[in-house]
């Protein structure tokens, strides 16, 4: 039997796991990570999983390589995480450790990216040959599936939808630039607004973007003008993703379009309105069935495409 490892390096946590060649996760380990965790610490410990996880696979099996995934922008070809957006970090070499502890390939891509590939491979259609995946959480990113092909780019950081310019004169981004998309619709972004327009919540605790959602679903009149203000912007990116790719499924997950809600909704409304009439029929709108794990399995995925 063949499997790989697809590990998910994230703000609150890091997993580690065994997946076989029908996407089934066979075991895994995660651990806490955040900015405040030591790299070297980091280090240590996936290679301690890793050892781990190998030693408790059923023999004979055959592990085809290690996938790494992480937001923010690798190199690939060095093996480094260049800057991983959600730790702060910068220029980890993580795939030659790696590589060398365990002589097998090592694979580095970018979350968004890997998780289109997860879809790709074992999603609830599989090898849909245009589709891309869009996650909705901390930051906004991109997968593009175009010709049955990951859209790579010249180091495989291609996707870095959350960064496109939405104003020329807007608010600052945490990548330095002012006017990214995320930071009008990522979920950071719909509970920074929140706070800065609407009282605190009646417990006394800051909005988060969970909580104007489910604001905006009770009928809350602020808290659905807050949402369809994001979708304005999330909306008319999409319509900017469909005119460049023409893809035939728009695929979504992360925290903030992990249910049915107003945002996923109203995106929809935005597209059909703006978009060149012809593309719009083209395009299926849903939902990832992959859950939490489908960083690990895109991860791992790429052995598999
Ligand atoms: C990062 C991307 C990442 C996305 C989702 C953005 O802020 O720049 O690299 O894919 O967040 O995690
Ligand atoms: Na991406
Ligand atoms: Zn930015």
């Amino acid at each position: 039997k063949q499997y790989a490892i697809g590990i998910d390096i994230g703000g609150t946590k890091t997993l580690v796991a065994c997946i076989d060649a029908e996407g089934r996760i066979a075991d895994k380990i995660e651990f806490p990570t955040n900015p405040q965790t030591g790299v070297e610490d980091v280090l240590q410990r996936l290679q301690e999983a890793v050892a781990q996880l190998i030693a408790q696979m059923q023999q004979p099996s055959t592990l085809k390589g290690i996938g790494i995934a992480t937001a923010g922008v690798i190199d690939s070809k060095r093996k480094l995480i260049l800057y991983a957006s959600n730790l702060g970090w910068t220029n980890v070499d993580v795939g030659t450790v790696l590589e060398q502890r365990f002589n097998v390939p090592v694979m580095l891509g970018n979350d968004a990216n890997l998780a289109a590939v997860a879809e790709y491979v074992w999603g609830a259609e599989k090898q849909v040959s245009d589709l891309i995946y869009i996650t909705v959480s901390t930051g906004i990113g991109a997968g593009i599936i175009s010709g049955d092909q990951l859209v790579k780019g010249a180091s495989d950081s291609a996707g870095e939808f959350g960064h496109i310019t939405m104003d020329l004169k807007g608010k600052p981004c945490s990548c330095g630039n002012v006017g990214c998309l995320e930071t009008y619709c990522s979920g950071t972004a719909i509970a920074r607004i929140a706070n800065e327009r609407l009282a605190p919540l009646n417990n006394g605790d800051a909005w988060s973007s969970k909580a104007v959602l489910d604001a905006a679903h009770a009928g809350d009149q602020s808290a659905c003008d807050i949402i369809d203000e994001a979708a304005f912007y999330l909306g008319n990116g999409l319509v900017s993703l469909i005119h460049l790719f023409n893809p035939s499924q728009l695929i979504f997950g992360g925290g903030v379009m992990s249910t049915e809600n107003r945002l996923y909704e109203q995106v929809q409304h935005v597209v059909a309105e703006r978009c060149l009439p012809g593309m719009y029929k083209e395009v299926l709108f849903r939902r990832t069935a992959l859950g939490k794990e489908i960083g690990v399995l895109g991860a791992a995925g790429q052995f598999f495409m």
